[in-house]
């Protein structure tokens, strides 16, 4: 960052270790412009495994909006893959990465081994996902949600800093089911970070950005954009006030070529329980996350790609939408 607070295009700074960040954290802490007195300074960390798009430079640039002192990490965490296959195709495009990073003013970029993060080797002790960690998404991925939060808890632990700093974490709503569970896992062990969720960014055309979307061939990546519109249509019949007739929008996903959809369901994005229809006797909408907030969330895979998108859902009067057909 220039002292006027712009950001440079210079690289940002690289560490390899937790001694290094917390060495140059605690400085730049320290060096932070208190803007008032009472206003501490604080750090905001972006965990990511690389392969950075605009949605990752999004979730950057508003940890840079609310922080002295911004920290990505690049690292792509071995635990969260099932498949050793995905793990090796996974991109790893660091020069890219740091360049697109030098543009939104991130301060120190924390690229670690496998070993650094993983000094025992296999870890023993892990974060378990619980119930909420083996539906949807973690019922195509078993083990995926404890491989995540196990690598997040480590993370957010390297980046905490001294006491008297605020500090933040952000994560992106694409991911709803990780962010959801990254939130309970900071409620259940008390840890000292406050988790902010940062809305998904569209192509143009409506795609949800992923690293995983430059793998699609290009009639493919026609086809995917059946996601964003069914989600579009359940978004419109919600603020309409209309049942969402989730069997017909998942036809409207089974029909197009070279899709083959896994779930299109309507949950409380807080528990990723399902949510009963509004219809039904005893059941209001508000009781999904205390907020009256529903999240349609689709997972589908196309050609070789798994692609997950999602979307809230808003009825007129302000309560979550109930679904039709259960
Ligand atoms: O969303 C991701 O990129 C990863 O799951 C995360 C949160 C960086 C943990 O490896």
């Amino acid at each position: 960052m220039t002292p006027d607070g712009n950001a440079t295009n210079t690289l940002p700074l690289v560490v390899s270790t937790p001694a290094e960040l917390r060495t140059i954290t605690a400085r730049l802490l320290r060096a932070a412009p208190y803007a008032e007195v009472t206003v501490p300074p604080s750090l905001g960390l972006v965990p990511t495994m690389g392969g950075l798009h605009e949605g990752h430079a999004e979730l950057v640039r508003t940890a840079r909006d609310a922080n002295s002192v911004v920290v990505v990490s690049i690292f792509v965490n071995p635990l969260q893959f099932g498949d050793p296959a995905d793990l090796r195709r996974y991109p790893r495009t660091l020069d890219a990465d740091l360049r697109l990073l030098a543009g939104c003013g991130v301060d120190v970029v924390l690229v670690p081994s496998v070993e650094t993060m993983y000094p025992g080797g296999e870890p023993q002790v892990r974060v378990s996902a619980g119930r909420m960690g083996e539906v949807f998404e973690g019922a195509s991925r078993p083990g995926h949600f404890d491989g995540m939060l196990t690598v997040v808890s480590k993370l957010l632990n390297l980046g905490l800093p001294a006491a008297d700093a605020a500090y933040r974490a952000y994560f992106g709503e694409k991911d709803a089911q990780q962010l959801a569970l990254v939130r309970r896992m900071v409620l259940d062990l008390n840890l000292p970070v406050d988790i902010r969720g940062v809305p998904i960014v569209r192509d143009a055309d409506g795609l949800a950005l992923s690293s995983r979307n430059r793998f699609l061939e290009p009639a493919e990546r026609r086809a995917a954009l059946v996601l964003s519109r069914v989600l579009a249509g359940l978004r419109e019949r919600a603020a309409q006030g209309e049942p969402l007739d989730l069997a017909s929008a998942r036809a409207e996903v089974a029909a197009e070529e070279h899709v083959e959809l896994d779930y299109l369901e309507v949950v409380d994005p807080a528990s990723f329980m399902p949510l009963p229809g509004t219809g039904d006797a005893g059941h209001s909408a508000a009781e999904g996350d205390g907020g009256g907030r529903a999240l349609a969330v689709v997972a589908a895979r196309v050609g070789a790609v798994r692609l997950i998108d999602n979307t809230v859902l808003h009825r007129p009067d302000g309560g979550a939408a109930g679904t039709a057909d259960d």
